[in-house]
């Protein structure tokens, strides 16, 4: 057992996705850009179709079943996979999920709506992006449902709260493994980031492990003063369940393949989406991961990834977006 797994075994925890997650190199990008570039396959941790969300669900579900929740709110865009897991989540272990969802009712739902609705998750659709509105609407919900008798269990947004987080401590274990039984030294770990969770978890691992590369969160929305602060909040809060300092060392993020905005496709991110069809056989989106992928992709031929320098790209997910 490694030092990761250790400290986490005083936390309750179910098992909901499918790990270890494949880890392999990427050949033929590897070629291309001349660096030595792998790949961590969270896109294929099992559950609901898979994506990052899932091993913060390992942490979660078991902390509402321990809080004798019997109801699950979550919060997200119509797309958000997030939201996916969670409907699975609600179906398997009997708890009922409502989701507030940014975001005209489709006439069809498509892509990660569809599943939603597959798997009986109550939906409130509300017809704005205001995050505060979104917010608001869920209170209103969690009031309704609390006066009905209903015990809830009340997720933000990508579920990224210290709980949550902790499934990517967890990550971050399998992922020295992963570099372990590769004989290899990683420079750099490139992913997307958005509601601090995954990296946050990532950053406290790194804090606990002590390795010296960088973790670097590509944002595909929030800017970057903004991203590096939650992600710290986060991984400082998570470190309190298991008693470790964060330093503000290990946070790292860059914006500058956002585009305009959440959501909106950059020709950087088709580029990248692509690339990784086309040579791999390894589906992306062009809201998460395929943001992330530009900026890797672009670090290779700026030069910030240097000739040589081995690089890990975290797939987290999302590629039922390309069915919307
Ligand atoms: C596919 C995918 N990748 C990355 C992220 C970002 O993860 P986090 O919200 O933990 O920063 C998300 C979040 O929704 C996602 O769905």
């Amino acid at each position: 057992m490694n030092e990761i797994n250790k400290i986490l075994s005083q936390i309750s925890r179910e098992t909901v996705s499918l790990l270890p997650t494949p880890f392999h190199r990427l050949s033929s990008l590897s070629e291309i850009f001349g660096r030595n570039i792998y790949i961590k396959r969270d896109d294929l941790t099992g559950f609901s179709f898979g994506g990052n969300k899932t091993r913060k669900f390992d942490f979660l579900i078991a902390d509402a079943l321990e809080k004798g929740c019997d109801t699950i709110i979550g919060i997200g865009a119509n797309q958000s996979n997030f939201c996916r897991i969670l409907s699975g989540i609600g179906a398997k272990y009997g708890l009922s999920v409502h989701l507030i969802l940014n975001g005209l009712k489709p006439k069809k739902p498509t892509g990660n709506l569809l599943i939603d609705h597959m798997l009986g998750a109550k939906i409130h659709h509300i017809d704005t992006i205001d995050s505060e509105e979104r917010l608001k609407k869920a209170i209103e919900v969690k009031n309704q449902l609390e006066y009905e008798g209903k015990k809830v269990y009340f997720l933000p947004p990508g579920g990224s709260t210290p709980i949550g987080a902790l499934g990517y401590i967890a990550g971050w274990g399998e992922l020295l493994d992963d570099f372990d039984k590769n004989n290899l030294t990683v420079d750099k770990i490139i992913h997307a980031s958005s509601s601090a969770g995954t990296q946050a978890g990532l950053v406290a691992g790194q804090a606990i492990s002590g390795w010296s590369g960088e973790i670097i969160g590509m944002s595909v929305d929030v800017p970057r003063d903004q991203l590096e602060s939650d992600v710290l909040k986060l991984a400082r809060s998570a470190g309190d369940i298991l008693n470790i300092n964060i330093p503000d060392s290990l946070v790292h993020v860059d914006e500058s393949y956002i585009g305009e905005g959440y959501g909106k496709r950059t020709a950087g991110c088709e580029e990248a989406v692509e690339i990784f069809a086309k040579k791999e056989g390894v589906f992306l989106d062009y809201v998460y991961t395929g943001k992330a992928a530009n900026g890797l992709i672009d670090y290779c031929r700026s030069g910030k990834i240097k000739p040589g320098e081995t690089v890990v790209f975290l797939h987290t997910g999302g590629n039922i977006e390309l069915f919307e």
